[in-house]
């Protein structure tokens, strides 16, 4: 009979993924669905980008490389951080893995013993609490809810922090919530782990590029640079330049650390593509202008969204300082019954019973670890977000 193992018994899939599966089915089956559940930009992927990696196929760079990057590309994320956020880092300290999803799961495999402990913001990515776990560690959650703009505030860091802690997460802007930390923000949150030595910041700043209404863009190591020999700062392609299909996620951090990660990888992956590689240093080292333009797209979409979900009854979303997500509550949703008589008990009810009512697909909050809300993604154009919003509000008009 077949038998997981002790380790993949204490994970749950990712929510996200299956909800996006679910809607795909139902397309598939004749539904008309949108889904708001997909975390990728809708855009292609840049033609010179596509162009490098042509190149690399036809020269040849088609073999292993280094285990954790070609330097030519840890030379784009050196200068990369030197430009974008002030931060020195050698190439020693830079770790290439196929996908940000990998750089931390990679970070927290070469550092977690059994018991160890990882403080995760709640409302988080789905991810983080099942990496932990699958990494042997254990995830210590520290409420982030909407009365503190889902941010982590230093008093609640303060509480979560025991002997055992090994990391703590930050992931601004946030996927769910798309807020993100302001340099004060993220100050406080220093002088706490200055007080406490032994925890690591890994920092996850996968939608720096995506800030909106003139936010300034931090992270930690650059506003505490006494940290910086225990800061991992993670980052990738995949959002910034609609790469999410090729796998290239990148993290500068101590040398020790980067050694262990390369470790892990030198016995499991090995490297990531290495045509991926290569067209990510001209993602890097190539023209940039797009990025700010495609911000500002986003950003008119989440006035749109804000604003359309604002006029569900019911439904009470907050503005986002980044990221393409906003995570409304629907606290004045929960006990009310459908038109087809379903009562909506929790954030999960909601969603199944939008996706059976209207054919919009999100995600509940429950898998973010903070109910009852939902999160939609508004990577998509501006006509299906305003036809999903329409059927939001038909249904939320509905409930009784
Ligand atoms: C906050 C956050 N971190 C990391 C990732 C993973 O990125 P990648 O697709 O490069 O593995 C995602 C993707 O959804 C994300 O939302």
């Amino acid at each position: 009979m077949f038998e997981q193992s002790a380790a993949l018994r204490r994970v749950k899939p990712s929510a996200t993924l299956a909800v996006t599966q679910q809607a795909r089915e139902l397309a598939r089956a004749g539904r008309d669905v949108i889904s708001l559940g997909a975390g990728e930009p809708d855009f292609d992927t840049p033609q010179n980008v596509k162009d490098a990696a042509i190149r690399a196929i036809q020269d040849g760079k088609t073999k292993y490389t280094d285990v954790d990057g070609i330097p030519e590309l840890k030379q784009a994320i050196v200068d990369k951080f030197a430009r974008e956020n002030g931060l020195t880092y050698r190439t020693s300290q830079v770790n290439v893995s196929p996908g940000g999803k990998p750089v931390i799961y990679n970070a927290l495999v070469a550092t977690l013993s059994p018991g160890d402990e990882v403080i995760v913001p709640r409302p988080y990515w789905v991810s983080y609490p099942d990496m932990v776990l699958l990494a042997g560690g254990e995830p210590v959650f520290a409420d982030a809810s909407a009365e503190t703009g889902f941010k982590l505030t230093a008093a609640a860091l303060e509480a979560a922090i025991t002997p055992r802690t090994r990391w703590l997460i930050l992931n601004s802007p946030s996927n769910p919530s798309g807020a993100a930390y302001t340099r004060a923000e993220l100050r406080a949150l220093a002088d706490v782990l200055v007080r406490h030595p032994h925890v690591w910041v890994l920092t996850d700043d996968m939608y720096e590029h995506l800030v909106f209404d003139g936010f300034e863009f931090s992270t930690i190591a650059q506003v505490a640079p006494e940290l910086m020999d225990r800061t991992l700062t993670m980052n990738g392609v995949s959002k910034a330049y609609a790469m999410t299909g090729w796998r290239i996620g990148y993290a500068a951090g101590p040398e020790p650390l980067i050694k262990a990660m390369a470790k892990v990888m030198s016995q499991t992956t090995s490297n990531p593509s290495s045509i991926s590689q290569w067209a990510a240093v001209e993602a890097l080292n190539g023209p940039q202008d797009f990025i700010p333009t495609n911000a500002k797209l986003f950003q008119d979409r989440r006035d749109l969204v804000v604003g359309m979900l604002n006029q569900a009854s019911g439904i009470e979303c907050a503005t986002p300082e980044g990221a393409f997500y906003v995570y409304p509550s629907i606290r004045q949703v929960i006990g009310k019954t459908t038109e087809n008589g379903q009562v909506i008990g929790s954030d999960e009810d909601f969603a199944r019973e939008l996706l059976t009512a209207e054919g919009v697909a999100v995600v509940h909050g429950e898998a973010f670890g903070l109910s009852p809300h939902f999160r939609v993604s508004y990577a998509t154009s501006t006509d299906v977000l305003e036809e999903a919003c329409r059927r939001i509000q038909r249904f939320c008009g509905g409930l009784r």
